[in-house]
């Protein structure tokens, strides 16, 4: 019999078998050690879309309830201009009450802390008394207050300066062992410290969470098939990291239509093109067809040549494949470089130490080749 789907495609939805990040986990397993014995190191960590930053904080969660410290997780929802930082530090208290499993929070007196008057000052002294009183009912040596996607509060972003000034008072530092690990996009979390200047020194330990290599992605997907009745080749397996580079929600996308082309069981070649067709119309959805539509006219005809050389260019080859060659065509060719910068500030493509562009994710260039044959 063969058992149900056992991917799982989704943001949010934690692996059926959790890949990699040794080295984080065990960083992270010291950090606790460290919290306990010295004083508690927050931590960020920083990932692109879908490389696994929740999972990756649910796993935290584990290690720290295994060892016997209560833990929440705060997920933070998108925020708006008209927002005030005091709302979203009402949603990480509200959290923090919901999350630790302490029997008996008195969730109306603790958020009785909490005044409806929204000033900066305020959020801040509310939230310091806040952190107080539930030090004195938790009753632990350590607790660990992860929130998720910070990038969201970005509207509102002095809010990171407010937990900052609350987890950097005398009081708070003296009288509490409370241990936060924040996650962001990279870009959101440099837009807060290029605001809060001393954001950046206080929560000063970063985990960058990045693709898996190829022995995690092999592994893991062997593992989340076993005893499923269904089997990927060994070349499909290899084919799946060749394509997803190890970018885990790829990874689990792609293997999922795999599973669901197998054949008696069996996944090989014949199953590839409709996965990956599949995937790539799904990934469209998701992200690439907002990312595809960020680029101008001009700068998806450079996007195609990258596509369709594979390979890092230089603005130098660029401008010379504009003029002979399969590529050349009528093109402003002294506004190459301009182009190509505005791409990658986009995030579309990247620059390598020699300064030559790339699409950096085969799935993107997949999509972009198939996009543009449609053009
Ligand atoms: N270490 C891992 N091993 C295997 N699969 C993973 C791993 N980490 C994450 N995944 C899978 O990758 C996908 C994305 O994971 P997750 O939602 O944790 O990422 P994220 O960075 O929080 O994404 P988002 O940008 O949507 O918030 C999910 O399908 C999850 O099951
Ligand atoms: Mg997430």
């Amino acid at each position: 019999m063969i058992k149900p789907n056992p991917f799982t495609p989704q943001s949010g939805w934690e692996p059926r078998v959790f890949g990699g990040r040794e080295q984080g986990l065990s960083d992270f397993k010291s950090g606790l050690e460290a919290a306990i014995s010295v004083r508690p190191n927050h931590l960020v960590t920083l990932g692109e879309w879908g490389i696994g930053k929740t999972s990756l904080l649910k796993q935290f969660r584990r290690i720290v309830q295994e060892a016997g410290y209560p833990a929440c997780m705060c997920s933070m929802s998108r925020f708006t201009k008209g927002d005030k930082p005091l709302d979203a530090i009402y949603l990480i208290a509200e959290e923090m009450l919901m999350g630790f499993p302490k029997a008996g929070l008195d969730q109306e007196r603790f958020l009785g802390l909490f005044s409806k008057k929204k000033t900066l000052l305020q959020a801040q002294s509310q939230f310091t008394k806040f952190l107080l009183e539930l030090w004195k009912t938790l009753d632990a040596k350590l607790a660990v207050v992860m929130v998720d996607d910070l990038q969201n509060l970005l509207p509102i972003s002095n809010t990171i300066d407010i937990l900052r000034a609350v987890l950097s008072k005398e009081e708070v530092v003296q009288n509490t062992k409370f241990l936060f690990v924040l996650s962001s996009t990279p870009a959101g979390w440099s837009t807060f410290l290029d605001k809060h200047d001393p954001v950046g020194r206080f929560f000063r330990k970063r985990l960058n969470v990045e693709n898996l290599d190829r022995e995690d992605v092999t592994r893991t997907v062997g593992r989340t098939l076993e005893d499923t009745g269904v089997e990927f080749s060994e070349g499909v397996k290899d084919r799946v990291f060749e394509y997803t580079g190890g970018h885990p929600y790829e990874v689990q996308l792609l293997s999922s239509h795999l599973y669901d082309g197998q054949i008696e069981g069996r996944v090989s070649d014949e199953s590839w093109d409709n996965a990956l067709n599949n995937t790539l119309k799904e990934l469209g959805r998701d992200y690439f067809s907002m990312l595809l539509t960020k680029a101008s006219d001009r700068e998806k005809d450079l996007l195609k040549i990258l596509a369709e050389e594979k390979r890092p260019l230089s603005i130098k080859e660029f401008r010379e494949m504009m003029i002979v060659g399969p590529h050349a065509k009528k093109f402003p060719i002294a506004n190459i470089k301009n182009f190509l910068y505005r791409l990658e500030e986009k995030g579309i493509i990247i620059r390598d130490q020699k300064g030559s562009f790339d699409i950096p994710d085969r799935m993107f260039r997949e999509f972009v080749l198939r996009k543009e044959n449609e053009r």
